[in-house]
């Protein structure tokens, strides 16, 4: 007797509990602003972001911001050449237009970098775009150096990627008469540094301007109206804390995935069954939403990441630091359940996607 009533406290505790989780989405819906018209929208969208310039002379302007490494045209074309050229790897296999292909957004459409003597990176990461990214706040997935200038210096040195030392570096420019040209009419020293400094600087001219731009303007045409849409909901919902400026991310790190106790042990999707939410729970065996392939934790292993900027992503699949997810789509889902807490549906869904496809770009020539 004793024992069934033992029992029967159990089931009701665990309807009770079954009912709670299935009814705490309604709790947490809440009324979310709507924008009545392209003004109104504009105007809280230019609150987060802004536009690119339209000229290259504005965007060199825009760019010009290291004080030890001045732009001039010579040292930009000198770097576009040292950008694309093969012989500063090891087996004159790679250069960074290789992982960084600029008509493919400039990553590689990799899930994870493949470099000299086909080596992956061992970390499983996935390349970042190279685009606009003299204007982040800080390179890398952990944003552990501070400008374009000293990130060249890693990727020549890398093992898995270039795999050349400083000396070998300055032996291959001097292999070649028209280098040797440049940086003589330059007063430059064929030297590492004056090698990095004229890639970044080549890399400070590929900024890209698409229609969100023009829509920010003032066209109203520019963008259709389901990306409107989505824009109102990208900035309602929250994914503007993170993606914002200039370049829609990459000017703070975050955790990812947020943390609450759900999160972290146990994965719960709500799946609209009708009219109701069911859960549906599983128990995960790693933190991140996808399966953790290269254990790379991001800054100080804390899962702090720099925040990616959204220009040009529909063309950088897969997703993630370690491209683990190949559909915007599903990313756009997961950031908004991880980082928002908010389940969307298929339509918000679209509507974001259709909104991240007015990031997309072309470089400013
Ligand atoms: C083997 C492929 C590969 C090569 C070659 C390569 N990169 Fe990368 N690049 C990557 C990967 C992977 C990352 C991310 C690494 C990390 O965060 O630790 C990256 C990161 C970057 C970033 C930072 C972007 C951001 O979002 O923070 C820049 C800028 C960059 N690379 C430029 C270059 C330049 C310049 C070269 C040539 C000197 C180069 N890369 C060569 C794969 C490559
Ligand atoms: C709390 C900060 C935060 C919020 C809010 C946030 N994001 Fe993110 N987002 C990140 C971080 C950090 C990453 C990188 C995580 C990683 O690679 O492991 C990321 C990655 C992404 C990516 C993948 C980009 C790539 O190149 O791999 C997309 C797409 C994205 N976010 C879209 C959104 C959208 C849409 C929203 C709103 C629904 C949103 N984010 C809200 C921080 C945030």
């Amino acid at each position: 007797m004793k024992k069934a009533i033992e029992v029967g406290i159990i089931v009701v505790a665990g309807i009770l509990v079954y009912v709670v989780i299935t009814l705490l989405p309604l709790f947490f819906q809440r009324e979310l602003k709507t924008f009545e018209n392209d003004n109104e929208l504009r105007m809280a969208a230019l609150r987060s972001f802004s536009s690119m310039p339209k000229t290259y002379d504005e965007i060199i302007k825009l760019t010009n911001t290291n004080p030890n490494n001045p732009l001039t045209k010579e040292k930009i074309s000198l770097g576009k050449k040292l950008f694309n050229d093969k012989n500063l790897s090891q087996n004159r296999d790679i250069s960074c237009s290789t992982c960084h292909v600029l008509k493919d957004g400039g990553a590689d459409n990799l899930p994870t970098a493949v470099g000299d003597a086909f080596q992956e990176n061992p970390f499983h990461l996935n390349t970042p775009t190279v685009l606009n990214s003299s204007l982040y706040f800080r390179q890398f997935w952990n944003g552990r150096v501070k400008n374009v200038e000293e990130q060249a210096s890693g990727p020549i040195q890398a093992s898995f990627e270039m795999n050349m030392s400083k000396e070998e570096i300055v032996k291959r420019v001097n292999e070649n008469k028209n280098y040797i040209k440049d940086f003589k009419s330059q007063n430059l020293e064929v030297s590492f540094e004056n090698v990095t400094n004229a890639i970044a600087a080549y890399e400070r001219t590929l900024v890209t301007r698409g229609a969100f731009d023009d829509y920010l303007d003032g066209d109203d045409s520019a963008i259709n109206e389901k990306a409107k849409k989505g824009l109102g909901i990208f900035i309602t919902r929250g994914c503007k804390g993170c993606h914002a400026g200039l370049t829609i991310g990459s000017q703070s790190i975050q955790k990812f995935p947020l943390h609450s106790w759900w999160n972290e042990w146990l994965d719960i999707e709500f799946v609209a069954n009708k009219d109701f939410f069911l859960p549906e729970i599983i128990i995960k065996d790693n933190s991140f939403p996808f399966e953790n392939t290269g254990g790379f934790k991001g800054l100080n292993n804390e899962q702090k990441f720099k925040v990616p900027s959204l220009r040009n992503v529909v063309r950088t699949a897969p997703y993630f630091h370690n491209g683990e997810i190949k559909e915007l789509k599903e990313a756009v889902r997961i950031m908004g359940k991880y980082q928002l807490g908010q389940i969307f549906t298929q339509e918000e869904i679209e509507e974001i996607v259709e909104f991240l496809k007015t990031l997309d770009g072309k470089i400013i020539e």
